[in-house]
């Protein structure tokens, strides 16, 4: 597996989402925002929870690459952290109820006593944010008529998201050194399919809510429009899908093919988008 500290470079920015908070921040489009926020909405609670999942390990993997790995991730995700709360009190000042969402979701995720579970879970649930960042950085358009604040966030994310992406995996390999690797295999996949299932029933769930409180009316005319968001135009479920689906391949995990590539043009174009902000108006 390739060095899992190498690439993972922590960034203390803030993009202060709160105060830019609007709910067609998306080009003007509030459906396709909904459809990102439904899922945005979730992060605060889900990075707190991968955090403990991989600190839990910490002290007992020998492998001090792998340790500086869960510290670099940890760095990562505190501040992803920190933005997304900062998102999410912008989705309160819209109206949206980030909260009891929130809760939902603390009770979706296995409690401490759980660890091998919480790990699985983690893996798969980053697997979910790594294919969305690999989407967002391969397509800059997508976002190019977004709020700045909200598009710098997604790409400084996205690119955090790719960096840190072969972390929770060896800490998966290194767990349990004993148990054998169809068993991981297998749990891996159990805990795929669960995530997949669960996170896009909660992200439909939210994104009914959301809708209500934007005053779209729940019927038919925007679900049809939600579903050719997400596989008409610009169709992010087929983007997404592939990558998701190598999360299946035994082995998978040991590199992924194209990520330094993605990386750097990651670096690049971050760089300029904080160039961007650095000019007066
Ligand atoms: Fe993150
Ligand atoms: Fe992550």
């Amino acid at each position: 597996m390739p060095h899992p500290s190498a690439d993972i470079i922590p960034r203390d920015l803030r993009f202060e989402i709160e105060r830019h908070a609007d709910a067609g921040w998306m080009g003007g489009d509030v459906l396709h925002s909904i459809l990102i926020d439904s899922f945005a909405v979730m992060l605060p609670v889900g990075e707190r929870f991968f955090i403990r999942s991989l600190r839990h390990y910490e002290a007992r993997i020998p492998d001090a690459f792998i340790k500086l790995g869960i510290q670099g991730y940890a760095s990562q995700e505190a501040f992803h952290t920190r933005e997304h709360e900062s998102y999410n009190r912008g989705m309160r000042a819209l109206g949206y109820d980030p909260d009891s969402i929130n809760e939902r979701l603390r009770r979706l995720l296995p409690g401490s006593g759980k660890p091998f579970q919480s790990l699985l879970i983690t893996c798969a649930i980053e697997h979910l944010t790594y294919s969305l960042s690999c989407v967002i950085l391969n397509n800059p358009r997508l976002m190019a008529e977004a709020i700045p604040a909200y598009r710098d966030l997604w790409t400084w994310h996205a690119l955090e998201e790719i960096e840190h992406a072969n972390v929770a995996l060896a800490v998966l390999e290194e767990a349990d050194r004993n148990l054998p690797a169809w068993k991981r295999y297998l749990g891996r996949c159990i805990a795929m399919n669960i995530v997949v299932v669960k996170f896009a029933r909660e992200a439909l769930r939210n994104a009914h809510a959301m809708k209500r409180v934007a005053g779209i009316r729940p019927g038919w005319k925007s679900w049809s429009r939600f579903a050719w968001l997400m596989f008409g135009k610009p169709g992010w479920f087929w983007r997404y899908a592939l990558i998701l689906l190598a999360y299946y391949r035994p082995g998978y995990g040991r590199g992924h093919s194209g990520d330094n590539r993605l990386i750097a043009t990651g670096r690049a174009r971050l760089a300029e988008l904080l160039a961007q902000r650095q000019q007066p108006a």
